[in-house]
């Protein structure tokens, strides 16, 4: 396991890796309680600027520039659009105003894993919005696809994501070192796995609240 996240750490940032060619599927538009996950779009582009351009936010993510630029918004926009940022990359919202949140989405890893990835502006911390994003995308991810594991990645000492991978029913894989882009070299971080046998059991999401 720790040889396995080594050699993704040594293959760079996820960005650079191939995508299998069948996880190239569409992504539905997903509600919660409180949420609606859809694709980001230009509307977004001040509110991502404002909040991402946040060393709390930026230092805790792998690829996220820092400082963020209404430029750097407008071009995750466009690549979002265009497929280029891995595959489904979700604005999360509020449901009762459509105010923008942040941003989660998935990645291919292989041919039976996902990587989930995830931030919110720090105005909304702590409100339990992003434990309710990830339970509609994680359920999106077993229901409409053939794969077999969720993997999530946060920085050792990144207390709050930790909390809602472990909320989600993700298991402790292993810790390795992992390029970020803000930080400016590798961080420690810790390696979690959500299977689809666990994720059958949990799907209720009762037992982890
Ligand atoms: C990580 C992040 C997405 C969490 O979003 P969120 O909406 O605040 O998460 P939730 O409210 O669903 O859950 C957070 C949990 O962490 C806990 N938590 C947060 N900070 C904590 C701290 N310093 N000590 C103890 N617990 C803490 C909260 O109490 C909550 O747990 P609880 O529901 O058991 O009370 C958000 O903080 C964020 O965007 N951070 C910056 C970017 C980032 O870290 N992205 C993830 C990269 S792996």
């Amino acid at each position: 396991m720790q040889d396995e996240l080594l050699r993704q750490s040594q293959r760079g940032l996820p960005e650079e890796r191939p995508r299998p060619e069948r996880l190239r599927t569409d992504c539905p538009v997903l509600l919660s309680e409180r949420l609606v996950l859809r694709a980001p779009h230009e509307k977004d582009i001040d509110a991502l600027a404002h909040l991402a351009n946040n060393p709390n936010v930026a230092t805790m993510v792998s690829r996220m520039p820092h400082p963020y630029t209404v430029n750097d918004a407008a071009d995750f926009v466009r690549r979002a659009k265009q497929g280029g940022i891995g595959k489904c990359v979700y604005a999360i919202t509020k449901a009762e105003t459509g105010h923008f949140l942040g941003c989660c989405g998935i990645e291919p890893i292989d041919e039976q894993t996902v990587e989930i990835g995830y931030w919110l502006g720090e105005p909304h911390w702590n409100q339990g919005y992003m434990t309710e994003a990830a339970h509609v995308l994680i359920d999106m991810v077993f229901r409409t696809r053939d794969i077999e594991r969720i993997d999530a990645r946060c920085r050792v000492m990144n207390i709050g994501s930790r909390r809602v991978i472990q909320k989600c029913g993700f298991q402790f894989q292993g810790s390795a070192m992992f390029p970020s882009l803000a930080m400016g070299g590798p961080v420690a971080v810790e390696w979690f796995r959500l299977d689809r046998k666990t994720w059958i059991s949990l799907r209720s999401w009762g037992g982890m609240r």
